[in-house]
C-alpha cells in the first residue's frame, strides 16, 4: 500500500507556460491567461492521499480534474511542482521507470470501459498483466479471481458485447484489480452507469475497499458519490482546490459560498452522523441513588426520563418519569429498580437517515453509545429535526454545467488505461 502527494502541482497548456505559473503565484486567475491563449488547467495543488484512503476529487466539468488525475499517474508532466508517490518523485523517473510504475503499481478505471470487443472477458480483465510480461498461465488465473472479486464469476468466457453497461464497467474494474496495483486511480468511473447500477458499483467498490484497502482516487462531478465514496473530498473549481475535508467538514463548515452553493443539494441525512448532532447528556441518574434523589434531578431538569449509568458512564437502562412517580412511595427503592427495559442505542457513526426509527421508537432522546457501551452522547428528537431542516434553498445541479464531450477511441483508451500509453 503506498500514499501519494501531490506537491504545489501546476498545469498550464499553452505557450510560456512557465511565466504563466509565476502569474498564477502571484494570484493571477484562469481567465486572466486565456485571453493570450493559455489554459491553466491545475493551479498550485497540494495535498497527500493515505495509504488505504478512498480519495475523492470533485468539480465542475472544465475543473482540471482529468489534468491533476493525469499528472498523479505520470500521464501528462506537470509544468511545475511534484508528484511523490511512496516518497519517490515521479517527475525525476527516466520514461522507463516510469512505465514501469505506471503498469505495476498504478492502475486506471475510466468512464468509458474501453474493453476490446474481440477479446474474452476472461482476456479483457487480463490485459494488464499482459502489459505487464506476466505469463499466459498466470495472469488469465489472476484475471479470474479478480473477476470474482468484481462479481463476475460465470462470465469469463463472454464477450464484452454479451455484457450490460454496468458488467463492462465491472470488467474495467477487474482489470484494474487484476494487477495487484495498489495506486487506483478512477476518473469518472461510474459516470455513464444508471442511477441504480451506479448505486450497486458504489457498494461493491466500498465492500471491495474493507478487504483490499488500496489507495484510491475517485473522481467525479457528483457530489452525493463524492460524499458516499470519500475518506475525504477535494473540491476544484477553475483548475484551483478550494477544500479538502471529510463529507461532514465539508457540509458543515464549507470553505466559501461556491463550497457552500455545492453542497445545498446534498441529502444530509446520508452524509451527517450521530456524531455530528448529538448532545451531551442532561439527565444521568446513578442505579443505586434513591427514588428521592431521581424525582428531585427529573424535576429540576424539567426532564420526563433519563440514562441510568455506572461508573464511567456505562450504560444500564433509563428511567421514565412515570415509572419513577410510580415508586415514589416505596421507600427502599432505587433507581435499579425502576428501569424500564433497554434504551434504544446507537453508535456515533451511525448516519441521521437511521435514527427515525429509534427516534419514534422512544420517548427519551436516542443513547448514542461507543463499543463498551458508554454513553457518549443523545440526541433529542428536536435535535435531529434541526438537523435535517436546514435544507437547501436552490439547488444546483452539476450535469447542467457539463459539456458534452467526445468520448475518446476506445482502443487508445485501453492502452491509456492499462500502461499510460
Ligand atoms: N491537452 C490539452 N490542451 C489544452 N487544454 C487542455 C488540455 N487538456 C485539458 N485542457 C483544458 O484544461 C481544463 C481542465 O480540463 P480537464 O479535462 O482536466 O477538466 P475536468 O475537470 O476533468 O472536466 P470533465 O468533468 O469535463 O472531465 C479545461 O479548460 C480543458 O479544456
Ligand atoms: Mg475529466
Amino acid at each position: 500500500m503506498s500514499s501519494l502527494q501531490a506537491d504545489r502541482l501546476f498545469k498550464v497548456f499553452g505557450r510560456r507556460a512557465g511565466e504563466a505559473v509565476k502569474q498564477l503565484r502571484d494570484g493571477a486567475d484562469r481567465d486572466a491567461l486565456r485571453e493570450n491563449g493559455t489554459t491553466a488547467a491545475v493551479i498550485d495543488a497540494s495535498f497527500t492521499v493515505e495509504k488505504g484512503e478512498i480519495f475523492v476529487v470533485m468539480g465542475l466539468s472544465g475543473s482540471g480534474k482529468s489534468t491533476l488525475l493525469r499528472m498523479l499517474n505520470g500521464l501528462l508532466e506537470p509544468t511545475d511542482g511534484r508528484v511523490l508517490f511512496d516518497g519517490q518523485d515521479l517527475t525525476s523517473l527516466s520514461p522507463r521507470d516510469l512505465r514501469r510504475v505506471r503498469s505495476h503499481r498504478i492502475s486506471m478505471v475510466f468512464q468509458h470501459f474501453a474493453l476490446f470487443p474481440h477479446r474474452s472477458v476472461l482476456e479483457n480483465a487480463a490485459y494488464g498483466l499482459e502489459v505487464q510480461g506476466v505469463e499466459r498461465e498466470e495472469r488469465l488465473e489472476r484475471a479470474a479471481e479478480a473477476l470474482e472479486l468484481a462479481g463476475l464469476k460465470g462470465w469469463e468466457k463472454s464477450w464484452p458485447d454479451e455484457l450490460s453497461g454496468g458488467m463492462q464497467q465491472r470488467v474495467g474494474l477487474a482489470r484494474a484489480l487484476a494487477t495487484d496495483a495498489d495506486l487506483l486511480l478512477m476518473d469518472e468511473s461510474f459516470s455513464a452507469l444508471d442511477p441504480l447500477i451506479r448505486r450497486d458499483m458504489q457498494d461493491q467498490l466500498l465492500e471491495l475497499q474493507q478487504r483490499l484497502r488500496k489507495t484510491i482516487i475517485f473522481i467525479t462531478h457528483d457530489l452525493n458519490e463524492a460524499m458516499r465514496l470519500g475518506d475525504r473530498i477535494a473540491v476544484m473549481r477553475d483548475g484551483r482546490i478550494v477544500q479538502i475535508g471529510t463529507a461532514e467538514q465539508i457540509l458543515v463548515d464549507p470553505a466559501n459560498d461556491y463550497v457552500a452553493s455545492f453542497v445545498q443539494d446534498v441529502d444530509r441525512s446520508r452524509v451527517l452522523t450521530a456524531e455530528s448532532i448529538m448532545e451531551e447528556p442532561r439527565v444521568m441518574l446513578d442505579p443505586g441513588a434513591t427514588v428521592g434523589s431521581a424525582v428531585h434531578t427529573l424535576r429540576t431538569q424539567h426532564a420526563s426520563g433519563g440514562f441510568v449509568v455506572e461508573r464511567g458512564r456505562k450504560l444500564v437502562g433509563s428511567v421514565t418519569e412515570d415509572a419513577v412517580a410510580a415508586g415514589a412511595h416505596t421507600a427502599q427503592a432505587t433507581v435499579r429498580d425502576l428501569m424500564d427495559g433497554d434504551p434504544v442505542t446507537v453508535s456515533a457513526g451511525t448516519p441521521l437517515s437511521e435514527l427515525f426509527t429509534p427516534s419514534c421508537a422512544s420517548g427519551l432522546p436516542v443513547a448514542v453509545t461507543d463499543d463498551d457501551r458508554r454513553l457518549v452522547g443523545v440526541i433529542p428528537r428536536v435535535a435531529l429535526l434541526a438537523a435535517l431542516g436546514d435544507e437547501p434553498k436552490t439547488v444546483v445541479s452539476l450535469d447542467r454545467h457539463r459539456e458534452t464531450r467526445r468520448p475518446a477511441a476506445p482502443q487508445d483508451a485501453v492502452r491509456e488505461e492499462v500502461a499510460g500509453a
